[in-house]
């Protein structure tokens, strides 16, 4: 029923989608990447992000994408040209920015993130937990897990990107009693964010097994929805073109041009709640979108927001990276409704987190832990849908020369164990009645 239920909604939402999957067979970084370097540059005051800002917009076709971090005491990632390597160097420099650059190329470093040689016995319906896998093979694990256990699960196709892949969410419940408190959980809306999505499937994956007390526990309490990738155009484009994309791969027409970065929207920017105040321009990373939820992913989001609405108390957004477990406000310095109970969970989430091998998360509202951004999936469940408890978590990054959203294959099962046991302390810790 199951899978017949799932064809259906795939020919009804993902007709052509043939005719991508070809077109998505190679997954390997090409050798027009050769020669492109990655520079660390450390923002050590506001005088510095605003330096790196000055650079950004003197060359804009120099660096090909930058990690998000503009704010102080944060560390930013510059993936930048071949023949834009003397210039930026010496911008920086000449701003007396505290930088180094890699020795590897960017093509070394994408290249050594994914380590071909295959680890067996973490195999599952062609998924490897501890691997960074393809769309292919999320989808088969996907229709594999909620096919053998049918009985607890749904997979649900909620809307078809432009591109003409699925949004999958799952829909676990052990009793389809339709009267417990809802728990969503939203990964992979940012493209580089690869350690969001094997959380999301990690977490899937443990709900169904069952395997200890306190899950069962939980799932008694509780039904869950998730959305494992929801921006999936954007993520095979992080996987096959350039490592650190971040929006979708939607061209945004009201606009003559839209090649290279000026292709996408940043999704975390384009829900209806103070929507676009940060005015980014449309080749930046965070460009907002021509209007609020012009964006099937978004919208995928909403209507599943508002078909649960009833029942949702939870709601939580992955992200990689920072070591960071944060809720309301994103879009403003406001003290949210909830904010003692929100800070008492995070904290037990983040204790519980530091026990297994001493990760440091910090806690506290996303426009203070980080920087205020408008137009938030989090702040729209909080504000608009009126969720109980709101939450962003950015993962934290590997433990082994860390850098950002480059996670090596042998560091993504301790870090998904962990998060999983941050999580699950959360949860339990959680009274939705109350
Ligand atoms: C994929 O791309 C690589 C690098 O450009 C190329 O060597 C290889 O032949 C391509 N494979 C396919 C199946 O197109
Ligand atoms: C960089 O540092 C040098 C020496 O301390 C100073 O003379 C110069 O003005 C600084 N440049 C900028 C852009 O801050
Ligand atoms: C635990 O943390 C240490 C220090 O960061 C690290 O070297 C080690 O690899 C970690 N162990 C696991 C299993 O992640």
């Amino acid at each position: 029923m199951n899978l017949i239920w799932n064809y259906i909604s795939f020919l009804i939402h993902c007709i052509n989608f043939l005719v991508v999957a070809v077109s998505e067979k190679n997954n390997t970084f090409n050798s027009n990447h050769e020669g492109q370097k990655l520079f660390k540059v450390y923002m050590n005051s506001e005088k510095d992000v605003q330096a790196l800002k000055r650079i950004e917009e003197k060359c804009q076709d120099c660096i090909i994408q930058w990690t998000d971090y503009f704010a102080q005491n944060t560390k930013v990632i510059l993936h930048v040209k071949e023949d834009s390597v003397n210039e930026v160097r010496d911008d920086l420099l000449k701003h007396n920015l505290t930088h180094e650059m890699l020795k590897d190329s960017y093509l070394d470093v994408v290249k050594k993130e994914r380590n071909p040689l295959r680890s067996p016995q973490h195999d599952e319906f062609g998924y490897n937990y501890a691997k960074h896998n393809g769309f292919g093979a999320i989808r088969s694990l996907l229709i594999g897990l909620t096919n053998k256990y049918k009985r607890i699960s749904r997979l649900e196709i909620v809307e078809c990107t432009i591109e003409i892949r699925p949004i999958y969410a799952v829909h676990i419940s052990n009793d389809w009693s339709n009267t417990k408190p809802i728990i969503m959980i939203e990964c992979g809306i940012h493209a580089r964010e690869w350690a969001s999505v094997e959380a999301c499937i990690y977490f899937i994956s443990v709900l169904l097994k069952q395997k200890t007390e306190n899950i069962k526990r939980i799932m008694d309490q509780y039904d869950f929805v998730i959305l494992p990738l929801l921006n999936p155009d954007g993520y095979v484009y992080s996987m096959s073109k350039s490592r650190f994309w971040r929006k979708n791969r939607h061209c945004d027409k009201q606009y003559e041009m839209c090649d290279l970065n000026c292709v996408g929207i940043d999704l975390n920017r384009n829900f209806d709640i103070n929507f676009c105040e940060d005015q980014s321009p449309q080749c930046a990373a965070t460009y907002c979108g021509s209007k609020p939820f012009s964006e099937k992913e978004t919208q995928a989001v909403r209507n599943i927001l508002k078909r649960l609405q009833k029942r949702l108390f939870a709601f939580f957004d992955i992200h990689s990276y920072g070591a960071m477990w944060m809720f309301p406000y994103a879009k403003s310095m406001e003290i949210p409704r909830n904010y003692e109970e929100m800070k008492r969970l995070s904290e037990i989430a983040v204790e519980a987190i530091k026990k297994v091998n001493g990760s440091e998360y910090r806690v506290g509202p996303a426009a203070r832990v980080v920087y205020t951004a408008s137009g938030s999936s989090m702040d729209y469940a909080f504000d608009v849908i009126n969720v109980k408890y709101a939450f962003a978590i950015e993962l934290r990054e590997a433990n082994i020369n860390p850098l950002g959203f480059i996670m090596h294959e042998e560091e993504i099962q301790p870090l998904l164990e962990e998060t999983w046991t941050g999580l699950e302390a959360c949860i339990l810790a959680m009274n939705p009645y109350k």
